[in-house]
């Protein structure tokens, strides 16, 4: 079977084709147009603007995506329905409900965040990888990590999930975007708080002293806007001290190193515990900020630690920020669930917004 996945809940346009045959899934494409250079000048994503890449880029993608094939060998269309941001969802459904109309094929629209957590099961373009057996995966713990959305959710089946906790302020990419911001450094904040700390004063995070906010809560909660102002303080500290206007560059990879320190200790904690809490049998990560080496390592090596014998799935870096070949795979466990998936047409709601 080859599923279409079409993505458009945010900044990226994105369309893909998953090939499923007898338990295994192989991505065939997945072509992503990126914004970043249109709204990094505004320092965040500008919802109209998106929109209008959106609509000018979509057929592109999809040509890309389709490299040559005839539409007619697509069995299903899954089109992120949401959450995102209205306007651009709005027009990836309608794009992808017009071909649905046009092509007679069945489609579904599917959670954005299930295709985070299901990103975990898709392997490099082109190579086959075989679902894993759900007796050895679950219950699974996933944390979800973006720009948007800090969750924590367990995961009992395919499709089964629970939330345990999210942010209840900014979510963590959203805090290595600001923090970023008052650096100084650029914007998607993530990767370029990751590049300065490489250039720190080894061992000096931990003399930044910066906090660990809800770190010994015992929710599953998280809250990164304290964070994100205690860097502000500290930054206006350091200038009226210094008697400067400016940080000098060793200070800012210095900040940088002790912010992204903060926020990985954090989520791996909390992971950590409610991994114990729950015994459960894998631990999943997600989202753009999933890209981040040092929470990579430090999540292998809490996970190690443990002892509890846990696996550990991460997804390959082309499946961290958003893109379609998530939301295909989630189309794929969406449509399993929906039994009589070939009567669907595009006429069909299916959560679409
Ligand atoms: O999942 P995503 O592409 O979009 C949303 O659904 O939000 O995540 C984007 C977020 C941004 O906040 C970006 O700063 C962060 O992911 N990010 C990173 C890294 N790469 C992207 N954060 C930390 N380290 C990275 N290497
Ligand atoms: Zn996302």
């Amino acid at each position: 079977m080859l599923i279409l996945g079409i993505e458009t809940s945010c900044d990226e346009t994105s369309a893909a084709i998953l090939e499923t045959k007898s338990g295994k899934v192989k991505i065939l494409s997945n072509v992503v147009s990126s914004q970043i250079k249109l709204h990094s000048k505004f320092g965040g994503v500008v919802p109209s603007l998106a929109a209008r890449e959106h609509n000018k880029n979509l057929v592109k993608v999809l040509k890309k995506a389709l490299a040559g094939r005839s539409f007619s060998k697509i069995d299903l269309i899954a089109v992120t329905a949401g959450p995102g941001l209205v306007s651009s969802l709005l027009v990836g459904t309608a794009f992808a409900k017009a071909l649905a109309w046009k092509f007679e094929k069945p489609i579904i629209g599917v959670n954005h965040m299930e295709g985070h957590i299901l990103s975990n099961f898709l392997g490099p373009a082109n190579k086959s990888i075989p679902i894993p057996d759900k007796k050895e995966v679950f219950p699974a713990l996933n944390l979800i990590v973006s720009g948007g959305h800090t969750q924590l959710v367990l995961m009992k089946d395919f499709g089964k999930y629970r939330l345990l906790g999210e942010t209840r302020d900014d979510a963590a990419g959203e805090a290595f975007d600001k923090i970023a911001r008052i650096l100084g450094l650029g914007y998607p904040g993530g990767p370029a708080i990751a590049k300065e700390a490489e250039r720190a004063t080894s061992g000096k995070q931990k003399v930044v002293g910066l906090p660990r906010p809800m770190i010994n809560s015992k929710n599953y909660e998280f809250s990164f806007a304290g964070l994100k102002t205690a860097v502000l303080y500290l930054v206006r500290d350091i200038l009226i001290k210094r008697k400067v206007k400016k940080l000098n560059g060793q200070t800012v990879a210095d900040i940088a190193a002790a912010a992204q320190e903060a926020i990985v200790d954090v989520l791996v904690s909390k992971t950590l515990r409610a991994a114990k809490e729950y015994k459960i049998k894998s631990v999943m990560l997600s989202g753009g900020v999933s890209a981040n080496k040092l929470l990579r390592q430090r999540l292998a090596e809490a996970v190690e630690k443990s002892g509890r014998g846990l696996k550990l799935f991460v997804p390959e870096m082309s499946y961290t920020t958003d893109n379609a070949a998530m939301i295909a795979i989630a189309g794929y466990f969406n449509k399993a669930r929906a039994g009589k998936w070939q009567k669907v047409k595009a006429e069909a709601n299916w959560g679409i917004v």
